[in-house]
């Protein structure tokens, strides 16, 4: 396991919530990241399956799609001699730092996160948020500051909790002495990649391109893609920089002398957009059949992904344990009488 020459490496926390299979989205904003800085960093990766359920309390659905998903995470290149993959709920230590870190966490600046405040505005009832939700930045900062992690590479989108996590590091030395060092965001390069409609890629809209998806699937999807808005004919000139299938071109397509050609002829007016359309879907099939192939196997081999999560589950443990231990001591309580 990655705890075998951790020494010298500095470490990386990350989390994506329990959502099954993988979609582009979901690759291009974390996972693939994830997969390059294992070798340079000591890296844990956690199925965030409690903040799951700050939406939606029913976890019927969980154990399914945390397969569903360490199976695509490793698919796509997570592999396990590298880096440590646990879940949240397996290492109960995150529950204890969560609620002593709650403590220190003024509401103000919960109320003022970007992604609570929008679900607060949608709600006037307030029947359907739960007080978990209101939490889920400070469980973030007990998953994050529990293994002393330097780096976080998340989305854009998480930025703001990260920089709750900051805050709420910061305060927690000062009152009870220094215990953990102050985690950095490290954000994804790619460009962002927009779903069909050219929203944000996400399960929720139903705009997404999931990895494991057929051939005929992704075909499919491909074709629905909105182009450049401001081209409205096909002979006339486009604007690839404006456009998502460019992008996505630029990504996915291995023939590489096709980009300059591509994005000559369109701006030209003399390359439609349903031809870059099945050009893309092609290029993107024959990208993802790695992928495709390596989960079949993984998914015919389930035992072999519950014994990587449960070594992973026994590394994370390890590691919080030992931190759990020292904040007790500065915080002094749970020391008062002997339990032997
Ligand atoms: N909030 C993250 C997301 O929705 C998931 C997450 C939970 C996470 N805990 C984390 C990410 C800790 C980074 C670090 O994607
Ligand atoms: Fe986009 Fe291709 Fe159409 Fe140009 S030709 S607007 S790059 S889909």
């Amino acid at each position: 396991m990655a705890d075998t020459k951790a020494g010298k490496k500095k470490r990386i926390l990350s989390g994506m919530r329990p959502t099954g299979r993988i979609h582009l989205g979901n690759y291009e904003g974390a996972l693939k990241n994830w997969v390059k800085l294992q070798d340079e960093f000591d890296s844990f990766h956690m199925v965030a399956d409690w903040h799951a359920l700050t939406n939606n309390p029913d976890a019927a659905h969980i154990h399914a799609d945390t397969l569903d998903m360490v199976i695509d995470w490793m698919a796509a290149g997570l592999d396990p001699k590298k880096c440590t993959m646990f879940i949240q709920s397996h290492v109960r230590e995150h529950a204890e730092l969560h609620l002593l870190l709650s403590m220190a966490t003024p509401l103000g600046w919960l109320e003022r996160c970007p992604t609570f405040k929008e679900l607060y505005r949608d709600d006037d009832e307030r029947k359907g948020l739960s007080y978990g939700m209101l939490g889920y930045p400070v469980l973030q900062a007990a998953d994050i500051l529990i293994y002393k992690a330097h780096f976080v590479p998340v989305g854009e989108d998480q930025v703001p909790h990260l920089e709750i996590t900051r805050e709420v590091c910061r305060r927690f030395n000062k009152l009870y002495g220094k215990v953990f060092p102050e985690p950095q965001a490290k954000l994804t390069e790619t460009p962002r990649i927009l779903g069909a409609d050219r929203r944000k890629m996400s399960k929720s809209l139903g705009n997404h391109i999931v990895m494991s998806d057929s051939p005929d699937a992704i075909r499919k999807k491909v074709l629905t893609m909105i182009t450049d808005p401001k081209r409205p004919r096909k002979n006339d000139p486009g604007h690839p920089d404006e456009c998502n299938v460019f992008t996505f071109h630029q990504l996915y397509n291995k023939n590489r002398d096709r980009i300059p050609e591509i994005e000559k002829g369109c701006r030209a007016g003399d390359w439609a957009c349903y031809d870059c359309k099945q050009e893309l879907a092609t290029a993107l099939v024959e990208w993802l059949e790695p992928f495709r192939e390596k989960r079949e196997a993984l998914a015919a081999d389930p035992d072999f992904v519950k014994d990587v999560l449960r070594q992973g589950n026994l590394a994370a443990r390890r590691a919080a344990q030992a931190v759990m231990t020292e904040v007790r001591e500065k915080t002094t309580l749970g020391s008062l009488i002997a339990d032997d």
